[in-house]
């Protein structure tokens, strides 16, 4: 097991790159299964979760090639078992996208039901209907869900419940290879998605409408190989430009596009940062100043994101006055609360554990505390820049999964951090 130690009260100051989108790169590795030629994807993040796919890949027999600078290459045709463990799956639920490409090349694929963090029941019944609207038959045994075809899949009208990226990018991509008109309706519009499509338009797809609530898919017989370059982390971005504003500090990130983060970078005006953006950098300065608490409301793109929401309740945890939390996305996505407050954090939730009202301190104090959930975790590392004292994060392969050298890029934005093997 491994820790990390940061010891607090420093200021951020200095620069760093974004990653490439984590998010965006997982579906992308999935949608490589339906071309038929090698296709080959650029500024893939090094993190845990890229790795279970590579493997998860490997394991159905797919070629994958990966060089020292993290362009992979994929050969979805290598491809000789269809069916993706348990032991990858459970995981992370990104890798059940891989049943939709399986099912529509090869006619057939059998998934485990997903894991994935810890954050309510996530189930995937949107994506399952809409396999099923497509013309599979789906069975489900034992835990795995099987999917299978006569011939090519039929273009299909399919109106989401509501708005799931993931169900919305697993049916676009399957229904790149269905035989004539695919419409997706209510569909969630994040700018990974759009990614995906820009993808799979490259490799001879024909998607229509990304970014939009209603996605328009001609069907194609093939798809070739090709090259991509995947889009800046989001979220990875946020997180920084978080915890400079938390420490009052300055941070600028080269190769961060503004455009994908307007709800946050609103925000962070309302608590005080100066701005400067470029098509693809953002720099933020508190100029030493106190953050001002920021109410938020988690929506879908282009809302305020979930994926966001653990680590602006910590900067509200230090900030001048007091904000109103709403998670909408997720149940059960407030288990950093209770690691917040042996920090000394005043927040209080609701009796239906949605909405947290957070009371800024003039200062956290460290304490050890236990990461449960991607995001969750990274919190946790916020207030422990913002905390008197040491403050110990445990159970951090959680922030492994979604934060390439989370050390070496704090370190060198002056935090004093380590991390510990025990
Ligand atoms: C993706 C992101 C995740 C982010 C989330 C919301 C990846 C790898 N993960 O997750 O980081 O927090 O979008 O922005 O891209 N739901 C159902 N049935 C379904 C599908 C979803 O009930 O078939 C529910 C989920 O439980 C959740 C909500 O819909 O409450 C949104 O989920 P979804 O948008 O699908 O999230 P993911 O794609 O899993």
């Amino acid at each position: 097991m491994e820790q990390l130690r940061i010891r607090g009260g420093g200021r951020i100051s200095g620069e760093l790159k974004a990653s490439g989108a984590k998010n965006s790169a997982l579906k992308l590795f999935a949608g490589a299964l339906l071309a038929n030629e090698p296709v080959t994807i650029s500024n893939v993040p090094h993190l845990r979760d890229i790795t279970t796919m590579i493997e998860l890949l490997g394991s159905l027999g797919v070629e994958v090639v990966v060089d020292e600078r993290m362009k992979v290459e994929i050969h979805a045709n290598t491809i000789n078992c269809f069916k993706a463990p348990y032991d990858l799956v459970k995981t992370m639920r990104a890798s059940f996208n891989v049943l939709g490409p399986m099912l529509a090349h090869y006619g057939h694929g059998e998934v485990s039901l997903p894991g994935g963090c810890a954050i309510g029941s996530r189930p995937v019944d949107q994506h399952l209907k809409g396999l099923k609207a497509l013309g599979a038959k789906i069975d489900m045994q034992h835990g795995y869900v099987s999917a299978s075809v006569k011939g090519r899949l039929k273009g299909a009208h399919i109106v989401f419940d509501f708005n799931t990226v993931g169900g919305t990018e697993h049916l676009m991509m399957t229904a790149t290879l269905a035989e004539g008109t695919t419409v997706l309706a209510n569909c969630a519009q994040e700018p990974e998605i759009v990614d995906l499509a820009e993808f799979l338009n490259g490799l001879g797809a024909k998607i229509s409408g990304a970014g939009t609530s209603t996605i328009v898919i001609e069907g194609v017989s093939e798809l070739t190989g090709g090259q991509h370059t995947v889009i800046s982390d989001r979220i990875e971005c946020g997180t920084y430009l978080i915890a400079a504003a938390a420490t009052g500090g300055y941070i600028k990130i080269n190769g961060a596009q503004p455009s994908l983060n307007s709800a946050l970078l609103q925000k962070l005006e309302e608590a005080g940062a100066e701005l400067k953006l470029t098509d693809d950098s953002i720099e933020l300065d508190m100029h030493g100043a106190r953050p001002k608490a920021v109410s938020i409301i988690t929506a879908p793109y282009p809302g305020f994101p979930t994926d966001l929401q653990a680590q602006i309740m910590a900067m509200n945890c230090i900030a001048e006055g007091s904000a109103m939390i709403q998670e909408t996305i997720f149940e059960n996505r407030f288990m950093h609360v209770p690691e917040l407050k042996r920090m000394d954090a005043d927040i209080s939730l609701d009796g239906n554990q949605t909405t947290a009202v957070v009371k800024g301190v003039n200062r956290l104090v460290g304490a050890p505390v236990m990461a449960t959930d991607l995001r969750a975790s990274v919190s946790l590392v916020i207030a422990g820049l913002v905390a008197d004292g040491e403050t110990l994060v445990d159970r951090i392969y959680h922030i492994d999964r979604g934060y390439q050298q989370v050390e070496e890029k704090l370190k060198n934005l002056g935090v004093e951090i380590s991390r510990h093997s025990y």
